[in-house]
């Protein structure tokens, strides 16, 4: 019996004791590597009610436009909305549909997170409409299994910078990191029992296959240029505690992984890459 007939199953009997999907991931211990800060890093700690000096906010607030979820961010408002609509359009049973509706409310959950935090640090910045700038979120999502893909990278990614953000030197970031992170895990694994559903099939693993050659492009451009100016300055600061090369060959090494589990072959790494 495939999971989504489990899940099927389950909801007959009126108990969906699948989401949070995250449970599964932790259920071995910390599913995602941990980032060891580099020893000689000064050990700043800035909480709320701090003083911040210039440079550490501008980078805190240049890496929190990142985090799109913000409930005073119209786009994310605006990408919700959109993917109930993929949903509804692209989904073909309704229990996934209900996997999505779970996922949107974690959502809407770390929209109050964040959008507490963004108060907390800068009023006009919480109420500061950020467009989504990275190209993997106008990647054309156009069947269930780009939908998949989406969320098995990118949610992914998200899952990634929480985890390192448990080192953080900016408090109020440590102390939601554990919670953001092991949701973003979970809308992961979504992703990736969706493809598990998909790849039953030769047609499945064929169509999953094409679409590699996008999403994983984009999935590892997510971690910005490996020879980033600002990198070093972040680490300094202790908001992160790698490099964008560092994390990002971390998490290639997660996602590979993953992939080959479903019977597919990572591309290779260099293939349609805009930031190496
Ligand atoms: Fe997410």
């Amino acid at each position: 019996m495939s999971e989504m007939d489990a899940i099927r199953e389950a909801e007959e009997r009126g108990r969906t004791e699948i989401w949070p999907l995250w449970r599964r991931a932790y259920a071995q211990g910390d599913p995602l590597p941990a980032f060891t800060p580099s020893p000689g890093r000064p050990a700043h700690r800035f909480d709320e009610t701090d003083p911040l000096p210039e440079e550490y906010k501008s980078l805190l607030l240049k890496m929190l436009r990142h985090e799109g979820e913000r409930a005073g961010n119209k786009s994310f408002l605006g990408f919700m909305a959109t993917c109930l609509d993929i949903a509804e359009s692209l989904f073909p049973t309704r229990e996934a549909r209900l996997l999505k509706a779970e996922y949107l409310a974690e959502e809407l959950k770390h929209a109050i997170m964040f959008h507490r935090l963004a108060v907390g640090l800068d009023r006009d910045f919480a109420l500061r409409d950020v467009p989504y700038a990275h190209y993997a979120f106008h990647l054309p999502r156009e069947s269930w299994a780009d939908d998949a893909f989406f969320h098995f990278f990118v949610d992914l990614n998200g899952a990634f910078h929480a985890r390192d953000w448990r080192e953080s030197s900016y408090v109020p970031l440590a102390k939601m990191a554990a919670t953001v992170e092991r949701d973003e895990v979970g809308h992961s694994e979504m992703g990736y029992l969706f493809l598990t559903e998909i790849c039953q099939d030769a047609g499945g693993r064929a169509l999953a296959r094409r679409l590699l050659d996008k999403w994983y492009p984009a999935a590892l451009d997510m971690f910005g240029r490996s020879d980033s100016t600002n990198a070093p300055k972040f680490i300094a600061w202790g908001l992160k505690s790698v490099g964008n090369a560092e994390i990002r060959q971390a998490y290639k090494g997660y996602v590979d992984a993953k992939l080959v589990a479903l019977g597919l072959e990572p591309p290779d790494e260099r293939l349609n890459r805009r930031f190496l």
